[in-house]
């Protein structure tokens, strides 16, 4: 039966590869919402593929959430791998999530179990314009912007749009107007519809569009049977390389194509 059930995974693996023309796929057994034994795993597999694409040197973008905080704790550098000289930055600003999810811990996290660096983002995830302009004159944070934009490779979670304008404590007719738009998922503060067509951006300092679509490496992780339609619609945006995903997501994405 083991055989069985890994021939299974490794097809769910190659059909999502080949439907969205991504580079890897890994699918890891089970459904991370129902067990947090499942996501611990979710979070090994995703560390996993990042310390197989990274070398020494590189920067290193991350989002936050509670996938993203797995990762983390599962990262643990092989014997082999120096990477004292690579960089962790958190994607985005970051405050306003619980301190243990927010992107600036999971950098700082991350950096460490690896005896990397890392530098930190105080700012809020979502700025209204008169902060937002006087921000991104400060020098320190124009630094760590600028480094944040150069990154070589970009981790992130994704999340079902109307869950994260819940847990963002968005305003009701943003969110009316969110769901008119058809927004299905969200990731690293865009909002995507079912095509991948951003609907929704929160101004914010850190990684843009723009930036992503330049990256190298762009890995994503995400599990969960309720989180298929957004990593559908995150897939469809198209610049995607790395899928970490588990049975759940992958058989409802399977289902769908
Ligand atoms: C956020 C990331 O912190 O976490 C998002 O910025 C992502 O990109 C979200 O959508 C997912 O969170 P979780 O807890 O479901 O892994």
């Amino acid at each position: 039966p083991v055989v069985k059930d890994i021939f299974g995974l490794a097809n769910l693996e190659e059909k999502i590869r080949k439907a969205y023309g991504l580079q890897k796929v890994v699918v890891i057994a089970g459904d991370c919402e129902t067990s947090p034994l499942i996501k611990r795993e979710l979070g090994r597999a995703g560390a996993k593929a990042l310390l197989r694409v990274m070398q020494d040197g590189d920067v290193v973008a991350v989002t936050g959430g509670s996938t993203m905080a797995e990762v983390a704790e599962q990262l643990t550098p092989s014997a082999n791998a120096v990477l004292k000289q690579s960089w962790f930055v958190p994607a985005r600003g970051g405050l306003g999530e619980s301190l243990e999810i927010q992107a600036n811990t999971i950098a700082s996290g991350m950096a460490k179990r690896l005896g990397a660096g890392y530098s930190l983002l105080h700012v809020p995830d979502l700025l209204g314009k008169e902060a937002y302009q006087s921000l991104v004159h400060d020098p320190n944070i124009h630094d760590i912007v600028g480094m944040i934009r150069k990154a070589r490779i970009v981790v992130h979670g994704i999340g079902d749009a109307m869950e994260m304008a819940r847990r963002r404590k968005m305003e009701l007719p943003m969110v009316e107007d969110l769901q008119k738009d058809g927004a299905l998922a969200e990731s690293f503060g865009y909002y995507f519809d079912e095509e991948g067509v951003v609907v929704h951006k929160m101004l914010t300092l850190g990684l843009r569009l723009e930036d992503i679509m330049k990256t190298d490496i762009v890995i994503g992780i995400a599990g969960g049977k309720s989180k298929a339609k957004a990593i559908h619609a995150v897939l469809k945006f198209g610049h995607e390389g790395i899928l970490v995903t588990d049975e759940a997501a992958a058989m409802e994405i399977v289902s769908e194509l």
